[in-house]
């Protein structure tokens, strides 16, 4: 019954807010004086960034004069992707870094060569993410969605926490979802093993809820630090990856849904607007911060419970469970 009254919400607000109807409301009252802001000398890393939401974002970091590192899984995509993004935007300072999120190895590797070069890290958007309408497994073992938008980010994020530390005042942006709201914090059950049959949209959003509690316990972990964690819903934007995880929503929908330009707009401004404006560890859609359960929704759980859900997750990773800058140095020398 409490799935259902969820469901029934979610879309509901999802109607209302998440559209392109939503946004042009939102907008109205947005102040855009950060929004021309110049991130030159700015180190940047998005994952995802060959496509939707994640490739908008990169032109829009490259546009302002960030130095860009785009993080593709597929070389070509991300060649092809980088191309675009430099001449669009005049910044030949945009790089292609390939690495699978999905992949602790690749994510090790990827954060070690960072951490090699001595490179600070000034923001982090983990963008990457994925809605399968089937179980896969990752050549590591792991159920492909978790691995993704779980467990993936939550391992780049801390291995890349020296370089943020570096780069401090430093923004660590989780591209979280909506659908978070019809689901708990699952503690039990990481990997989807009860979702019998397959059920992908469950699977991301239990999955886009642990991206939302690891971005309040690194807040947390992470307050006077110089490092930011905020999360975000871009809205329902029209993508690639809705065009093909969920056709008939996005059949029925493709009227409403946003451009990317508007599904990337509050990962932009999270990027540049004053760090003193902004909620650390909140849940944020169009520039506001969000409650992050619905009425009656029995979703709430306590920061012991993301803090497990944390020390789990770096468990798996095989990094120290504690956040924070003690972690941080530790992660700086890879155990894998
Ligand atoms: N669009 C929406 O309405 C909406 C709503 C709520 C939340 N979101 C979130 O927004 C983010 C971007 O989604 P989108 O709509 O822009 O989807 P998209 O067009 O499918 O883009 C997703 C990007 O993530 C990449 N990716 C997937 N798995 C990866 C991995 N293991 N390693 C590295 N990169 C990987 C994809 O690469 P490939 O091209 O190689 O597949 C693609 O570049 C996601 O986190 C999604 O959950 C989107």
């Amino acid at each position: 019954m409490a799935a259902f009254w969820r469901s029934a919400s979610f879309m509901l607000m999802g109607n209302q807010h998440f559209t392109k109807h939503g946004y042009a409301r939102a907008s109205k009252s947005f102040d855009n004086s950060c929004m021309e802001r110049s991130l030159a000398g700015r180190v940047c890393i998005v994952t995802g960034a060959n496509s939707g939401l994640g490739f908008t974002c990169s032109q829009e970091l490259a546009r302002r004069g960030a130095t860009l590192y785009m993080v593709c899984r597929n070389e070509e995509r991300g060649r092809q992707a980088l191309e675009k993004v430099k001449a669009d935007s005049g910044n030949s300072n945009v790089h292609l870094a390939v690495c699978d999120v999905s992949s602790l190895a690749s994510v090790a590797s990827f954060a070690a060569d960072w951490l090699a070069s001595s490179r600070p890290c000034h923001l982090l958007v983990n963008n990457a993410g994925v809605l399968l309408s089937e179980r896969m497994t990752t050549p590591e073992g792991y159920e492909q969605s978790f691995a993704t938008n779980a467990l993936g980010t939550a391992a780049l994020t801390q291995r890349l926490m020296p370089a943020l530390l570096a780069g401090a005042p430093s923004r660590v942006i989780i591209v979280s979802s909506g659908g978070m709201y019809t689901e708990t914090l699952r503690l039990d059950d990481l990997q989807h093993a009860s979702l019998q049959p397959w059920n992908g949209s469950a699977a991301y959003s239990r999955d886009k809820r642990r991206q939302v509690a690891m971005t309040e316990h690194l807040a947390a972990a992470m307050a006077g630090q110089g490092v930011g964690c905020y999360s975000m819903h871009p809205g329902w934007a029209d993508t690639e990856g809705v065009r093909s995880s969920i056709p008939g929503f996005h059949k029925a929908f493709q009227d409403k849904l946003r451009d990317t330009q508007q599904g990337a707009d509050t990962i932009l401004w999270l990027a540049l607007e004053d760090e003193a404006k902004l909620q650390p560890g909140a849940f944020y859609l169009d520039r506001s911060p969000q409650a992050k359960h619905l009425t009656l929704g029995g979703t709430h759980y306590s920061p012991q419970q993301a803090a497990q859900l944390w020390e789990q997750l770096m468990a798996m990773a095989g990094l120290p469970g504690q956040a924070g800058a003690a972690a941080a140095a530790a992660a700086g020398a890879p155990q894998q």
